[in-house]
C-alpha cells in the first residue's frame, strides 16, 4: 500500500482527493488513536439492534487501517473493548467478541499482503480462549511485518494498564532481589505500549467529550480531535480532516510557541 494508492482511488476535485492534498506528508502524527464510538446510536437511528451497529463498524476499521497503512503513518491503535464494556448485555459482548474473530479470519491475508503489524494491548488472558487463540495466531503471522503497526485495545483500561505496570515492577524488584528506582521511562517500559511512541493524535467519534480510561498515561500530550459522527459513518474523509486539523496545531508542551511571524 502507498500513497499512489490514495491517488489511485480518488477521484481529482473530490472531497478525499481535495483533502489528501491538504495534507503535509512530511509531518504526519507518528501514532493516530481512535476511540470508535458511537455503533450503537448509529444502530438506534436505523430502528436496529446495537449489534447492527457494530457489525458495520468493521468497514471503518477496515478503512481507518489501511488508510493509515497507506499514508505510511507507522502506528494505529483503535480501541475496541473496555474493560468497563463487560457491563453490557452478555448477547451483546458475545457478538462483539464473534465480530473481533471474523474480522481477524478474514483480514489476516489483507494484513500480511500490507506488511501490517499487530498487536493486541489489554488484560487478554481474560479473554474468551477461541478469541485469545486467534489473537495470537494473528500476532504470530504478522510480527516481522515492518509497515503499519496496527494495536487493537481489548478488554483494555488505562488504570488497569498503569496498576499492570506498578505490579510489574514491584515483581521484577523483588525477583531481583533489588530496589528499583522509578522514572518515567521505567514506567512507560512496563506498559501494554512499552517501545511505542505515544499518540499525537487522538481522534473520538460521536461526539462525547471524554476519554473513558483510554490510554491515560500515553496522551499526556496528545492532540484531540472529536467528531459527530458515529464510527460506522467514519471514512478517510474524516480521518483526513483530522489529520489537517492536527497539523495547523501548535504543540508547546508546556514551553511557548515555535517563532511565528507575527503580522
Ligand atoms: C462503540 O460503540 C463500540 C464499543 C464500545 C464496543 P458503542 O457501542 O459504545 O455505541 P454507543 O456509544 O452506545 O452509541
Ligand atoms: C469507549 O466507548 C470504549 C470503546 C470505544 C471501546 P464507551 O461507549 O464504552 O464509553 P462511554 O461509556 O461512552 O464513556
Ligand atoms: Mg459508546
Amino acid at each position: 500500500m502507498s500513497r499512489q494508492d490514495i491517488l489511485d482511488t480518488t477521484v481529482e476535485g473530490s472531497v478525499e482527493r481535495t483533502l489528501f492534498e491538504q495534507i503535509e506528508l512530511e509531518r504526519l502524527p507518528q501514532h493516530i488513536a481512535i476511540i470508535m464510538d458511537g455503533n450503537g446510536r448509529w444502530a438506534k437511528g436505523r430502528n436496529l439492534p446495537r449489534v447492527e451497529g457494530h457489525r458495520a463498524g468493521i468497514k471503518s476499521v477496515r478503512e481507518a487501517v489501511e488508510t493509515c497503512a497507506r499514508l505510511d503513518v507507522p502506528v494505529l491503535t483503535l480501541y475496541a473493548f473496555s474493560v468497563e464494556n463487560w457491563k453490557r448485555p452478555r448477547t451483546e459482548v458475545d457478538v462483539l467478541m464473534k465480530l473481533l474473530k471474523q474480522y481477524l479470519r478474514l483480514e489476516l491475508s489483507t494484513l500480511m499482503k500490507n506488511n501490517i503489524r499487530f498487536r493486541v494491548l489489554g488484560r487478554t488472558p481474560e479473554l474468551p480462549a477461541d478469541v485469545v487463540e486467534e489473537l495470537e495466531a494473528g500476532m504470530e503471522r504478522t510480527r516481522d511485518n515492518h509497515g503499519l503497526l496496527f494495536n487493537i485495545a481489548l478488554n483494555y483500561g488505562g488504570r488497569t494498564e498503569i496498576v499492570d505496570a506498578c505490579q510489574s515492577i514491584v515483581n521484577e524488584a523483588v525477583a531481583n532481589e533489588k530496589p528499583v528506582v522509578v522514572d518515567e521511562a521505567l514506567f512507560a517500559s512496563h506498559l501494554y505500549t512499552a517501545g511505542i511512541a505515544d499518540p499525537d493524535l487522538l481522534i473520538r467519534t460521536s461526539g462525547e467529550l471524554r476519554v473513558s480510561n483510554f490510554l491515560l498515561w500515553q496522551i499526556a500530550y496528545a492532540e484531540l480531535w472529536v467528531t459527530e459522527t458515529l464510527w460506522p459513518d467514519f471514512r478517510k474523509r474524516e480521518l483526513f480532516r483530522a489529520i489537517i486539523d492536527y497539523q495547523k496545531r501548535d504543540r508547546r508542551y508546556g514551553g511557548i510557541a515555535a517563532t511565528r511571524s507575527t503580522a
